[in-house]
């Protein structure tokens, strides 16, 4: 790994064994892209890659007509002076004027990588990354501007950020600043994206990349169910093991916008940032404004690769504290089993039979606190009630953990019901715009967390039910999207800085709490996974991955889920038949096959299960002990996608290639069902893996394939719908 500047042509090159990423200084001074892709050898100039020539109708630059920034791939573009396309940013001076032109002044190459202020982040120690500031000014806006860029040493990676300076007295206005522009040189590529809405997260799409925009957003405060904030874009011939792709996440929980801008002389630009709708940040005399982080990663052995590119990163250098790479508790919740109609008696009942069954944890759920009955009331009040915990949280957690089971809860802080002790005091703390009825979302407000005193106020309350009690886990919920986005009390300059200061004010709720209960693991949770981004994986390992447990839809939502985020981080439960969702009922294998490839853990009450379903459930548990660390951790393969065949199927190999696991779904069953073979992936070809009682050499496996129906098979998947099964391979 290393970043080269070559003083004489004025080109930095960013490189590690796998990815090479080439920039320069252009001749009018602006920042250019000249390469991203494939580790290419460094040398001094490949100014051969830039482009002059004279079109008509295209502006050029004064001192030299050929050369044009809309002919050229940019770093991060202004719009205006010579490049008419997308542009990462727009500065609004006080004299109107929005055009900007940053020169290059000067840069800073160290080891390592700065942590972003009030921002979640990757990380990286001192051999693990090299950074790189380059500092820019403009002149019209008397701005600075440093774009910052880090690249790992083993992983095909770089992350991006900006940092804005206002260096004059007067006010500028930042109008859009996204985090990362990747200019590509050519537009045969197809988009992928993962889209849905609730109980139906991220599923994969693939469109053609034509000439025009095309974008993704959510503008709903959240990252959404309805986009993540991760796209790929691909070559119309990469498939899962083979061809490039390139992929961006945003390490970000709030509004986002990620397009591609095709336009019509042959430039592919990718941008992803901050949505510029819903933003508007006002600069005095010296202050600052830090994007969130953008991943850029690569692959030229297709999305598999790529995929694994992020599990990796994230494993390694996102997630942090003490559950880093460490195993995930099974754990038992129980909403599906109770809702909110409990006592305390009830939920140990429940829990008892989980200690029976294995489970580790157990998670209390919706419905403890102030009048929280139903969905009506309730939220906001962060103290317990009486009736269903009459020793509190601290004697519930006692017994749990009498009865050898760690304990956590359930928390929706951001929230309030109009219902509750808090909104009565504090109306002005929910978001509303004066003369506008504000929308109800499950019959709830939105807490105006971009105010201090709002984020403070609710961490003490939290601060007292957790204080004392034994808190192992805690789940943070987020179950509507933001409307009616109106802070009381603040200067109408500032209206447009509120949602950036919500995902702070989530942000720094998340800090506060983990900086004082470090053990407690955390996970995210937004009316199942519509929070499921890279900037919550910084404050919680895991994320509930969709409220939709039905075992079949699960492998579809899991299964769009892996291209972006490791299985450590994907909450997958089992939780009763039939489906609470979907009305469908699926074996308990089936469902506890589909979410061993993820967090595990059980959503029902264990009690109402009959003995022969019950020591099915034990014997997953024991299984899932001793399988997690190497599912959680070991490397994941998509090989056959629900989304294109009614048989889908997914295997784990761990890192020493010794032991591997292959799921495979059938999703409705063929009669008089064709051959079916899977070609397995990430063996060691000339090893012999042993399926049961037989023994097989990688690359058959991988060559040939392994055969799952007919005498000679050596795993039968059974020809009904929603069959399954896990096939062991141990390296003899
Ligand atoms: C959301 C979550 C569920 C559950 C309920 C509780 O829908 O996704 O898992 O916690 O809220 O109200």
């Amino acid at each position: 790994m290393n970043i080269v500047w070559h003083e004489k042509t004025k080109q930095f090159h960013l490189y590690n064994d796998t990815i090479s990423y080439i920039m320069y200084v252009q001749p009018n001074g602006e920042m250019g892209q000249l390469y991203f892709g494939g580790k290419i050898r460094d040398k001094e100039d490949f100014l051969y890659l830039s482009y002059r020539n004279f079109r008509p109708m295209v502006p050029g630059c004064g001192f030299d007509e050929t050369f044009s920034m809309e002919l050229n791939r940019q770093e991060y573009p202004g719009f205006g002076t010579t490049d008419l396309g997308t542009s990462a940013y727009q500065i609004e001076c006080e004299n109107g004027n929005r055009v900007s032109a940053f020169k290059y002044e000067s840069h800073t190459i160290y080891s390592g990588k700065k942590a972003l202020d009030g921002l979640p982040s990757t990380y990286a120690g001192e051999d693990d990354a090299m950074s790189l500031d380059v500092t820019l000014y403009d002149a019209a806006a008397d701005v600075r501007m440093v774009l910052t860029y880090t690249i790992y040493n083993t992983l095909a990676v770089v992350t991006r950020s900006v940092r804005f300076v206002n260096c004059g007295k007067k006010q500028v206005v930042l109008n859009k600043a996204l985090s990362a522009c990747v200019d590509l040189p050519d537009q045969n590529y197809e988009w992928m994206q993962f889209s849905g809405a609730w109980a139906r997260e991220r599923k994969p799409i693939v469109r053609k990349i034509e000439c025009g925009v095309v974008s993704i957003e959510s503008k709903r405060g959240g990252s959404s169910p309805n986009q993540n904030p991760f796209i790929i874009v691909k070559r119309p011939n990469t498939d899962e093991f083979s061809g490039e792709a390139i992929g961006m996440s945003f390490v970000y929980s709030g509004n986002f916008v990620a397009l591609a801008d095709a336009d019509t002389y042959g430039r592919l630009r990718l941008l992803m940032g901050i949505h510029p709708e819903t933003f508007r940040w006002p600069l005095q005399e010296n202050e600052t404004f830090t994007t969130p982080e953008v991943i850029i990663a690569y692959s030229e052995n297709g999305m598999n690769n790529l995929s694994q590119t992020y599990h990796d990163l994230y494993n390694n250098y996102l997630v942090r504290g003490n559950w880093k790479k460490r195993p995930r508790p099974i754990l038992l919740n129980n909403w599906e089993a109770t809702f909110m109609d409990f006592d305390e008696d009830k939920i140990v009942k429940i829990a008892t039979k989980g200690k029976e069954a294995g489970v580790e944890l157990f998670v209390l759920d919706d419905g403890w606190f102030g009048k929280r009955d139903d969905d009506y009331a309730g939220l906001g009040d962060w103290v317990e009630n009486p009736k269903k915990l009459p020793n509190g949280m601290k004697g519930l957690a006692k017994k749990i953990n009498e009865l050898g089971l760690e304990f956590g809860f359930w928390i929706e802080p951001e929230m309030v019901n109009p219902d509750s002790d808090l909104y009565r005091e504090h109306p002005d703390w929910a978001f509303a715009v004066p003369g506008i009825e504000p929308a109800l979302g499950r019959h709830q407000y939105v807490l105006d967390f971009s105010k201090d005193e709002v984020v403070d106020y609710i961490y003490e309350m939290l601060y007292k039910v957790i204080d004392g009690a034994n808190i192992a886990y805690i789940k943070w919920d987020m179950n509507r999207t933001l409307t009616d986005v109106f802070s009381h009390g603040i200067p109408g300059e500032l209206q447009g800085c509120v949602y950036h200061k919500y995902v702070l004010g989530v942000y720094k709720l998340y800090t506060k709490l983990i900086s004082a209960f470090p053990d407690i693991l955390f996970e995210s949770c937004s009316s199942g996974g519509a929070r499921f981004d890279a900037g919550m994986m910084y404050y919680a390992p895991q994320a509930w991955c969709s409220d939709n447990t039905d075992g079949a839809d699960r492998v579809r939502i899991q299964y769009g889920t892996s291209y972006g985020y490791p299985l450590s981080s994907i909450g997958a439960h089992v939780s009763a038949v039939p489906n609470q969702q979907t009305g469908r009922t699926v074996s308990i294998d089936f469902r506890a096959n589909v979410a061993c490839f993820g967090t595990f853990g059980y959503e029902l009450d264990l009690n109402h299960l009959d003995d022969q379903e019950f020591e099915r459930v034990k014997e997953q548990i024991k299984f899932m002990k001793e399988y997690r660390e190497f599912l959680q951790y070991g490397k994941f393969y998509r090989l056959l996608s629900p989304y294109e065949s009614d048989l889908a199927a997914w295997m784990v190999v761990s890192p020493d290639e010794k032991k591997a696991l292959v799921g495979v779904y059938t999703m409705r069953s063929m009669v008089n069902s064709v051959d079916g073979r899977i070609r397995l992936q990430g063996l060691d070809e000339s090893a012999l893996y042993c399926i049961g009682e037989q023994s097989y050499y990688g690359d058959e496996l991988m060559k040939a394939g392994l055969v799952l129906n007919g005498k000679n098979a050596p795993s039968f998947t059974k020809e009904t719908d929603y069959s399954s099964c896990l096939i062991h391979l141990i390296k003899k």
